[in-house]
């Protein structure tokens, strides 16, 4: 069974991204988008092997020329922008198949090294222009100069086809700051509660046999790839609070939530993400078949419970066949079956008759083992801080795990995840609250602090990747401590209700 993600045809309601464009223009910008960005790649590579007159060289040449031409055609320019970690063709998105993740990362890397937003390619440029660029793009240091070098040394070769622009802070966005955060803040609990009470409907209808709302549960999950796409901060935030009552029903939203932020930074098609995020919120929903003494049993379990607990993989698959929405839930079953198959073939129900485990399943493993860990009332013995989950999630990769889920869940994540309570090295404790982004400050995120003046909590923000005049980081995270060994709560933070008194300093 191919495990690509397909786009069925009836999914055309889901895609419509208000940019204007019909489905047939994505799906061309789409494939096009790709193979330019991978043909620039092997392109910029062989320039590093051989010059620009060998015939390997002129090769790769000639097929970035023949996808410049379609491009042109069809669109009548070309630019391509770097914004947030992903690539914009003409300002159209490009989803990438995880396979071809390199060339995508290669690009978003050196642009941003380099400080160059956007690429624009004329209609007259040449194989020699394109040849030129790429070599002196690649000889130009990284640095704050980066982008003006390049356009001078473009100048000095004559190639007038190609054009960089710096890329700028802009001051408009700056200035909605303030306004947007809170807006994040409402909509991402709004969101977010009332999936998690969707969730209690779900299950308790599940247990009394009613109709599963499918329908519903998609509509609340493409609101959370609109937000996730926007600021997942808060949503993630939500996520790491883990000691609601309806934590069960809280668990789901989680791996929910969790799995389709790996499919967003995978860069896949909108759709898709909602329908990973969909299969994500179902995947456990089988467990409604076993009954409560063994779902909530803290000793261990007989082999007879524990090999009923291992069916509520099947059950899941009965119950979601009982969907009033039979084709939405085609994901969720494979999920529902898969999600406990280990990528070495380890882990239930055994992997015979030669089934693929699909790339959801392979995503949903990861957010489910990390939300499990953390979630330590429920699930563990011991405390377990979020960085020694992930760290127990590396140790597993290639092996519960796939590889690649994992890489990009970590990058996704960094290594302190939002809501990590931190240590930091003046002895302040504060929480995790946003990433920083580059892969180099994955240990320097964002941090709050909240400390109690008076009856008023007074907040500061403490961006970790902030340097003195001499270059030197102003401060570190020291250690990353469990909930229970401190006085913070997190509900300050992320919860919008509780923290309209907080002051923001
Ligand atoms: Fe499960
Ligand atoms: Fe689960």
């Amino acid at each position: 069974m191919d495990d690509r993600i397909h786009m069925g045809a009836g999914e055309a309601t889901l895609t419509a991204d208000d940019d204007g464009r019909t489905p047939e223009d994505r799906a061309f910008l789409k494939q096009n988008g790709e193979a330019l960005v991978i043909r620039l790649f092997a392109a910029s590579k062989t320039l590093r092997l051989y010059d620009l007159n060998n015939r390997a060289t002129q090769r790769v040449l000639a097929e970035v020329m023949e996808s410049l031409a379609r491009i042109m055609e069809r669109e009548g320019r070309i630019f391509i922008r770097s914004s947030n970690d992903f690539l914009l063709l003409n300002e159209y998105r490009i989803p990438v198949e995880p396979q071809h993740y390199g060339p995508f990362e290669f690009w978003v890397g050196e642009m941003k090294k380099r400080e160059v937003e956007a690429i624009e390619i004329g209609s007259m440029t040449s194989t020699k222009d394109i040849g030129t660029f790429l070599s002196e793009f690649a000889k130009v240091e990284p640095g704050e100069n980066a982008c003006s070098e390049i356009e001078q040394r473009l100048k000095a070769a004559e190639v007038e086809s190609i054009a960089v622009t710096r890329y700028i802070e802009r001051a408009t966005q700056l200035t909605d700051v303030k306004r947007v955060k809170t807006d994040v803040r409402q909509e991402s609990n709004r969101v977010y509660f009332r999936t998690v009470a969707l969730m209690g409907n779900v299950l308790r209808t599940a247990e009394e046999k009613q109709i599963l709302q499918v329908r519903k549960a998609k509509r609340l999950t493409q609101q959370m790839v609109d937000i996730i796409q926007g600021d997942e901060s808060m949503l993630l935030g939500l996520a790491s609070i883990k000691n609601f009552d309806a934590y069960t029903f809280a668990h789901c939203v989680n791996v929910c939530i969790l799995s389709m932020l790996i499919g967003d930074r995978m860069r896949l098609e909108k759709a898709d993400v909602a329908r990973l995020g969909l299969a994500a919120l179902m995947h456990d929903i089988g467990k409604t078949y076993i009954p409560a003494t063994i779902l909530n049993s803290t000793g261990k379990l007989t082999d007879r419970e524990w090999e009923l607990m291992k069916y509520h993989t099947f059950f899941g698959v009965k119950e979601l066949s009982r969907a009033n929405a039979l084709r939405e839930a085609v994901d969720s079953m494979f999920v529902a079956v898969q999600h406990h198959v280990h990528y070495n073939d380890n882990g239930y129900p055994q992997r015979t008759g030669g089934w693929k485990l699909r790339l959801f399943s392979r995503i949903v493993t990861v957010a489910d083992y990390y939300d499990a860990m953390t979630a330590w009332r429920i699930y563990q013995k011991e405390p377990i801080t979020p960085d020694q989950a992930l760290l127990f999630i590396l140790q597993n990769s290639g092996n519960i795990f796939d590889p690649f889920v994992v890489k990009v869940f970590i990058h996704a994540m960094g290594l302190y995840p939002v809501g990590t309570v931190v240590e930091l090295d003046q002895g302040e404790i504060g929480v995790v609250t946003r990433q920083n982004g580059d892969v180099k400050l994955l240990h320097r995120p964002v941090v709050e602090t909240v400390r109690n003046e008076g009856d008023r909590a007074v907040r500061e923000a403490i961006d970790l990747a902030e340097r003195d005049p001499d270059g030197n980081y102003v401060r570190t995270i020291t250690r990353a401590l469990h909930e229970s060994q401190v006085d913070i709560d997190r509900r300050l933070i992320f919860l919008a209700d509780t923290t309209s008194d907080a002051e923001q300093v």
